[in-house]
């Protein structure tokens, strides 16, 4: 729905002042992949290492949005396009606001991302595909979900029952299964450093 006498606010204090005073540039950092393929164990030990480096960085992470933000929200297609539309207006705020933001969510349908892709600068959004291999995630299970996906407790379970659709052509490809947690961290700060972003 396009809203109606609804009129924008100019900002006063720029993006690109909030970024001088933080000492580097902002983007968003969307992570995607399987439940249990380790997204929110890499983004919060990034955000861990960029703290200790003095950069401003923030986690928004699906199980914690979901608690909140987004409480009433499912796993039904429809939701999770919801979800993922949401989760992006914030990250965008994060953005603007001369921040590094995590976003660690399944985010499972290319479209999806894209949409979410369209609401930053070019330089701003990176997508980094969490990959580990589908059957390795179910083995891991560490919140026993696949178990009772497979008995059929839980429905629309990723990869059981309801698609992932992996990134195209993502900025940064992390393997969680060869990687140790740090180094997929290390990895993404050097990627960071080398875009100029810190
Ligand atoms: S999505 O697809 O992006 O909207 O999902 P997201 O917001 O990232 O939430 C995923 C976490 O919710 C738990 N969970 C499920 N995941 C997938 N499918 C179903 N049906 C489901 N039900 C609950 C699960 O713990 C996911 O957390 P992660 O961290 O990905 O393991």
């Amino acid at each position: 729905m396009v809203q109606q006498n609804i009129v924008k606010h100019p900002t006063t204090v720029s993006k690109q002042d909030r970024q001088k005073l933080n000492n580097h540039k902002s983007c968003a950092l969307w992570f995607t992949g399987f439940s249990g393929s380790g997204k929110s164990t890499l983004a919060y030990e990034l955000d861990c290492q960029l703290f200790d480096l003095g950069i401003r960085s923030y986690v928004l992470d699906g199980d914690n949005i979901r608690h909140g933000l987004n409480k009433e929200l499912g796993f039904s297609s429809e939701d999770r396009v919801e979800n993922i539309r949401r989760v992006g207006e914030v990250a965008k705020l994060f953005v603007d606001s001369g921040q590094i933001v995590i976003t660690a969510f399944i985010s499972p349908f290319q479209k999806d991302r894209d949409h979410v892709r369209k609401l930053f600068e070019h330089h701003e959004f990176m997508e980094v595909y969490v990959d580990c291999p589908f059957e390795i995630c179910e083995q891991r299970d560490p919140k026993g979900l696949y178990q009772r996906a497979r008995k059929g407790e839980i429905r629309d379970f990723t990869g059981i029952d309801s698609p992932y659709e992996p990134p195209v052509n993502p900025e940064l490809t992390i393997n969680t299964q060869q990687n140790t947690v740090h180094e997929a961290a290390q990895h993404i700060i050097t990627h960071l450093k080398k875009k100029g972003i810190i």
